[in-house]
C-alpha cells in the first residue's frame, strides 16, 4: 500500500465503524479492521472520524461577473478547497452568445487543467437556446459534461434563459438522463423591483438592505413553482441552485412527494446567516443572489436537510474581497454579487448541523458526498469510502475548536461571512487521490495535482 489511515472511524452514509483504509495507485484498495504496517506512509486516525472527500457542486472560480473577475482563482480556490477537506468541486462553462458551448467548455478547460490542486468538473451553461444549442447537450454529455445549468435571471448580464429555452432543455435532456440546474428567480417582477428602490432616496435610507427589500421569498417561489411545472411537464431532471427560502423547500417537498425527479442544494449562507447582515455597516459585503433570508427560512432549511428533501449542500463560492465589493459605491445593483464558502463548507456544516444534532453524522455524508457524488454522475468512484472508490478522504478531528478567521484561510478573500464563528471539528488531513494536500488547515500539495471528472448521467436519488 502506498498510504494506511489508521485506527479512524470511518462514516459513510450508511453509517460508522472503526477500521484501516488500504491505498494503492490513488484508490482505495483494502478496509479492515487492522491492515498490516507496510513500508508506504501512514496517518495515525486514532480519535478522528474519516468522511469521504466533501463535494462542492457549485463554485465559480476566475469568474468574469459584475464588472470584476472573482478573486479566487482555479489554483488558489482549489488550494482552498483542500485545505477545507472539498476533494472534488464543479465549476460553469458558460456559453458567450454566437459561440458553441463546446467552446466555452474548451475555454474553461484550457484555464483550469494544469492549475488545479483537487479534481474539478464543469456544468455547462446554455446562454442562447437555438437548435444548434439543442443538439449540442448530449454530446457534451457523452464528453462528461452531463448537466446544464439555466440562469432563470441575469438578462442584463446576457445570461438569461427564458421559458422556452428552459423547457425545450429539460425535453432534451430527459431523453439521455441528463440534468438541468436552475438558479430560480422570478426576473421580470425582480427587475421591476429592483427598479423601484434604485433611486437616491431609498438608497440612502435603506443601503444594502434593498437587496433584501427587491427580492421577497415570491421571487424565487415563484420560479422554483415555474421550473418544477415544466420538469412534470417535459419528465426532464431539474436541480435547484442555491435554494434560500422556506417556500422553495415546501415546494420541492411537494414535488418529491408527486413523484418528480427534481432536487435542491442549499448553502451555508443561507443556513447560518439572515438578513440583518445588510443593516451592518459593511452589509454590502454579504451581497449574493439570491440573498440570505430569514431565521425562519434557515429553520425551514435545516429540516429539510435532515427530512432529505434537499439534497446537497454546495456553497455557491464567488469570492470578492473588500476592494472589489467597494464598488458598489452606495448602489445595490452594483455590488459583485456572491461569497467565499468552499473551504468552510465541511467544518460549518459539522458544527451547527451534526455538532447542534440538527443532521446526523451520515446525513452530513450524504449531503456533501454521496448525493453529490450520485446526482452529478461520480459515484462510486467518488462520494463514499469503499474498495475501488477514488481514495478521496477526510480526516477529521470532531474536537478540534477553531474561531474562523479569513486571516487563517487560504482564500484570497480578505474577509469572511463567518469571520468570528466558533467551530468544534476541523478537517486535519486532506487526501485527494491517494495524495496528502492538505495538513491542518495548510495547504500542502501540489498545483497540477487534480484532473478533470469526465463524469457520466447522474443516478435518480
Ligand atoms: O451572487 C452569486 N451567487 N454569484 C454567483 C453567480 C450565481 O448566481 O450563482
Ligand atoms: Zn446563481
Ligand atoms: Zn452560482
Amino acid at each position: 500500500m502506498d498510504l494506511i489511515i489508521k485506527g479512524g472511524r470511518i462514516v459513510t452514509a450508511e453509517g460508522s465503524y472503526k477500521g484501516d483504509i488500504g491505498i494503492e495507485k490513488g484508490k482505495i484498495k483494502a478496509i479492515a479492521d487492522k491492515l498490516p504496517q507496510n513500508s508506504g506512509k501512514t496517518v495515525d486516525a486514532r480519535g478522528m472520524v474519516v468522511f469521504p472527500g466533501a463535494i462542492d457542486v457549485h463554485v465559480h472560480l476566475q469568474l468574469p461577473f459584475c464588472g470584476t473577475v472573482s478573486a479566487d482563482d482555479f489554483e488558489n480556490g482549489t488550494k482552498a478547497a483542500a485545505c477545507g477537506g472539498v476533494t472534488t468541486v464543479i465549476d460553469f462553462a458558460i456559453q458567450k452568445k454566437g459561440d458553441t458551448i463546446k467552446k466555452a467548455v474548451d475555454n474553461r478547460r484550457a484555464e483550469a487543467d494544469g492549475k488545479v490542486a483537487i479534481d474539478y468538473a464543469l456544468h455547462a451553461v446554455p446562454t442562447d437556446w437555438n437548435e444548434r444549442t439543442k443538439n449540442e447537450l448530449m454530446k457534451l454529455a457523452d464528453e462528461g459534461y452531463t448537466s446544464f445549468k439555466m440562469f432563470m435571471i441575469y438578462a442584463k448580464e446576457g445570461m438569461i434563459s427564458d421559458d422556452d429555452a428552459l423547457f425545450a432543455a429539460l425535453e432534451e435532456t430527459s431523453r439521455f438522463g441528463g440534468m438541468v440546474g436552475v438558479h430560480a428567480e422570478s426576473v421580470r417582477v425582480l427587475d421591476l423591483l429592483i427598479d423601484r428602490y434604485h433611486n437616491p432616496q431609498d438608497m440612502k435610507k435603506y443601503g444594502a438592505y434593498c437587496h433584501v427589500l427587491s427580492r421577497p421569498n415570491y421571487i424565487e417561489a415563484e420560479a422554483i413553482q415555474r421550473a418544477v411545472k415544466w420538469a412534470e411537464s417535459t419528465g426532464g431532471k431539474l436541480y435547484v441552485v442555491h435554494m434560500s427560502t422556506a417556500d422553495g423547500a415546501d415546494i420541492i417537498r411537494d414535488a418529491k412527494r408527486r413523484g418528480l425527479h427534481v432536487y435542491a442544494e442549499t448553502c451555508p449562507q443561507y443556513l447560518l446567516l439572515d438578513d440583518s447582515v445588510f443593516k451592518k455597516p459593511n452589509g454590502y459585503l454579504y451581497g449574493t443572489c439570491p440573498q440570505v433570508k430569514k431565521k425562519a427560512d434557515s429553520d425551514r432549511l435545516w429540516r429539510a436537510l435532515a427530512d432529505g428533501d434537499v439534497s446537497v449542500v454546495s456553497t455557491d463560492t464567488c469570492t470578492f474581497d473588500k476592494k472589489q465589493k467597494a464598488m458598489w459605491q452606495g448602489d445595490f445593483t452594483k455590488i459583485p454579487f456572491g461569497l467565499p464558502g468552499v473551504e468552510t463548507l465541511l467544518p460549518l456544516v459539522f458544527t451547527f448541523g451534526v455538532g447542534k444534532k440538527r443532521i446526523s453524522e451520515t446525513q452530513l455524508v450524504k449531503l456533501l458526498c454521496t448525493n453529490p457524488a450520485k446526482l452529478m454522475g461520480m459515484y462510486p468512484e467518488k462520494g463514499t469510502i469503499a474498495v475501488g472508490s477514488d481514495a478521496d478522504l477526510v480526516v477529521f478531528n470532531p474536537n478540534k475548536k477553531v474561531t474562523l478567521s479569513y486571516k487563517n484561510l487560504q482564500t484570497n478573500c480578505d474577509w469572511s461571512p463567518y469571520e468570528g464563528f466558533k467551530l468544534k471539528g476541523y478537517p486535519d488531513t486532506t487526501i485527494s487521490r491517494g495524495e496528502i494536500v492538505a495538513s491542518k488547515g495548510k495547504f500542502v500539495g501540489k498545483v497540477g495535482h487534480g484532473r478533470f471528472v469526465k463524469r457520466h448521467i447522474g443516478m435518480k436519488l
